[in-house]
């Protein structure tokens, strides 16, 4: 997939226009939010933890997704309206949460961008486990967001996204990211 990339150059570096979503799709431990906090703006970031922790203070509460989602949503759609930079850092497991954020980015004209971070089971496990803050979501739920993680190997280019770019443990350190000058 990297090779159909307009995005990914040979040398690991993401040239990304400044209107675009990029949704970081990958199992908890991936290094999802590692990379969102190491290559964007974090204003550029919309994350569920984050979205979670606003509406009741407890960013892994399983009992708020309705409203944790429906806050990355409108927080995605005030930015996609103003032309922003749109960065969702979520599992994005579900197909059904990828495709409202692609309905989204469709409505506003948004190229979309599905990177997937393809770290094994075992790595993922291992630092969840390793985790305080946030704190591990468990074995048992990484072990879930697993047989999510294969069902979407096998389906997600035929979802409707601009572009997917799977990306294997070992180049997630080597990528690059460079945004487009801002011409607003
Ligand atoms: P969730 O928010 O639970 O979905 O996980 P995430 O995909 O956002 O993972 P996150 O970036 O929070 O990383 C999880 C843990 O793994 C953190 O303790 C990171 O410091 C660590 N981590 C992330 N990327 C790497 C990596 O490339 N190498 C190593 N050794 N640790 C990493
Ligand atoms: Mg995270």
């Amino acid at each position: 997939m990297k090779e159909k990339s307009p995005y990914l150059d040979q040398n690991n570096i993401l040239h990304l226009p400044r209107s675009i979503m990029v949704i970081l799709c990958g199992a908890s431990g991936s290094g999802k939010s590692s990379f969102a906090a190491q290559h964007f703006p974090e204003t550029y970031v919309v994350s569920s933890d984050r979205c979670r922790a606003l509406v009741c203070d407890d960013m892994r509460s399983q009992t708020v997704n309705r409203e944790a989602f429906e806050l990355v949503n409108h927080i995605a759609r005030l930015r996609m309206a103003l032309g922003c930079t749109t960065i969702i850092d979520s599992t994005a497991l579900q197909e059904f949460a990828r495709q409202s954020l692609l309905h989204l980015a469709h409505y506003y004209s948004y190229p979309t961008l599905l990177l997937v971070f393809d770290v094994s089971e075992e790595v993922c496990a291992a630092r969840d486990a390793a985790r305080i803050d946030p704190p591990p979501v468990g074995r048992e739920v990484v072990a879930l967001q697993f047989e999510l993680f294969r069902e979407l190997l096998a389906k997600v280019t035929n979802e409707g996204f601009g572009t997917v770019i799977v990306l294997k443990s070992e180049q997630i350190n080597q990528v690059r990211v460079q945004l487009e000058e801002n011409h607003r």
